[in-house]
């Protein structure tokens, strides 16, 4: 797989996607991010503007055509893409079908989305997804863009160590996960349930089930 990331604001993105699980998972070949600079895709040569003011005369920049249209034209020129998604407030939700969704991708561009957002021509005749990632507006798209690629990339077979809990996270079958415990089993007097140290593996899975089953309706009753 691999993910194609324009911004005005590299720098952002740099750290989120070179620690962790995300590193490794390039390290090994799962998937290539690549970040683009847009200001390189600018016909300014001198200022490397990206950005104007809108006509209306309402406040704020928005990002121009020219740039973002050379940048994705550039990157399609050499791959085909299963998406060109845009990071903004007003797109779809990002949830983990979403996610379980574009985690099939082969390839996928994403642009962040910056200033006052991006001339609406980009939107109408570039981008095949806008995705926002929560009902709330932030400064700009880069922190969205790293959200999506950590909850994609954990989910291709290989990046997390154990394949089985990528599938029994949290909202992957519309339940919360259960609570879990590690070692010691009493500590200062606060106690793991008996039935995790019981050894009875069916009775273990039951009550893992129940205890998701309960916390989803405590929660997020709005998942069930
Ligand atoms: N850009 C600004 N706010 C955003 C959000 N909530 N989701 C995605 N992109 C954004």
């Amino acid at each position: 797989m691999r993910i194609d990331i324009i911004t005005v604001l590299p720098e952002i993105l740099e750290s989120p996607l070179s620690c962790s699980i995300l590193k490794r998972a390039q390290d090994k070949g799962l998937v290539e991010i690549c970040i683009h600079n847009l200001r390189d895709y600018s016909p300014d040569e001198k200022h490397k503007r990206v950005d104007d003011y809108p006509f209306g005369g309402t406040a704020g920049m928005v990002m121009q055509c020219e740039p973002v249209d050379r940048a994705i034209t550039a990157l399609k020129e050499q791959r085909r893409y299963d998406e060109v998604i845009y990071t903004s407030p007003d797109g779809e939700n990002f949830t983990q079908p979403v996610a379980n969704q574009l985690s099939l991708s082969e390839n996928l561009i994403i642009l962040c989305g910056h200033y006052k957002g991006i001339d609406y021509r980009i939107r109408e005749h570039l981008i095949t997804r806008e995705i926002s990632i929560g009902d709330y507006v932030l400064t700009g798209g880069e922190l969205a863009a790293a959200v999506m690629a950590d909850a994609i990339v954990r989910l291709i077979p290989g990046a997390i160590g154990d394949e089985q809990s990528a599938l029994s996270d949290s909202f992957q079958d519309n339940l919360l996960a259960p609570p879990v415990y590690t070692r010691p089993a009493n500590y200062k007097g606060w106690e793991v349930p008996d039935i995790l140290l019981s050894g009875h593996e069916a009775k273990i899975r039951e009550w893992e089930l129940q205890q998701s089953i309960e916390r989803t309706k405590r929660l997020r009753p709005d998942l069930r």
